[in-house]
């Protein structure tokens, strides 16, 4: 069975649209079909990558598209890369996806924003994981980081720590002569490493 997945947080540059393209990545690793929706009001980009990618900036796009392929009986993932703070989209997400990601950014207001995302989540009666892009590794992390993270883990299941990977920024750009190239190793295996994390919660 198809299954939607929203990437959510009023947190700007949280990660949101890097984690959802790294899952429809992991999903295709995992030879898995997979959609990316677009729905933020920045430019589409030009893409011709292993998964689907569309344009649904317009609600009512975002609600026919999601909604047809839904109908089409195609398995897989339809990944909706949710943006930031449009109140109305959140509490349609929260409805209507089998699981909100909150990405979290390790500082004070990040926290707080990703907190808050949550209790709208539930009060709109959705579920939630957590996710902590660009996290530093254990020996690597800061105190500050880790108080940081244990204050998520209170308020919500932590599903998965994705590494800093430099690289990782050529997945939300235009492919160079609409030409896919293969990500690198640390890319791809992020990729796998948040599918299978991701898909014990949905
Ligand atoms: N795992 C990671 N390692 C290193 N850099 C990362 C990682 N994940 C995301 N980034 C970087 O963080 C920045 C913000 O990411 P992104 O644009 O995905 O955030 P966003 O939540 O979609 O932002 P916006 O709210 O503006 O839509 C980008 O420069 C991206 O390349
Ligand atoms: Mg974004």
């Amino acid at each position: 069975m198809i299954k939607t997945i929203a990437f959510l947080s009023s947190d700007g540059g949280c990660a949101k649209t890097t984690s959802a393209h790294l899952l429809c990545l992991g999903a295709v690793w995992n030879a898995v079909e997979a959609a990316f929706i677009h729905t933020d009001n920045k430019a589409p980009i030009t893409i011709n990558r292993p998964y689907h990618y569309f344009d649904c900036r317009a609600p009512e796009q975002l609600v026919s598209k999601v909604n047809e392929i839904l109908n089409s009986g195609i398995p897989g993932v339809v990944v909706i890369d949710g943006g930031a703070g449009r109140k109305g989209n959140d509490e349609w997400f929260s409805k209507k996806t089998n699981l909100i990601v909150i990405p979290v950014d390790l500082s004070q207001g990040g926290v707080r924003e990703a907190i808050s995302t949550s209790l709208l989540v539930t009060k709109n009666g959705g579920n939630f994981v957590f996710i902590i892009p660009n996290c530093p590794s254990e020996n690597s992390m800061g105190k500050k980081d880790k108080w940081f993270i244990g204050e998520i883990a209170k308020n919500g299941p932590v599903a998965a720590r994705i590494p800093p990977i430099k690289s990782i920024r050529d997945l939300d750009e235009d492919d160079v002569d609409g030409q896919f190239i293969t990500p690198q190793t640390a890319v791809n295996k992020a990729a796998r490493n948040l599918y299978t994390a991701l898909s014990l919660y949905w």
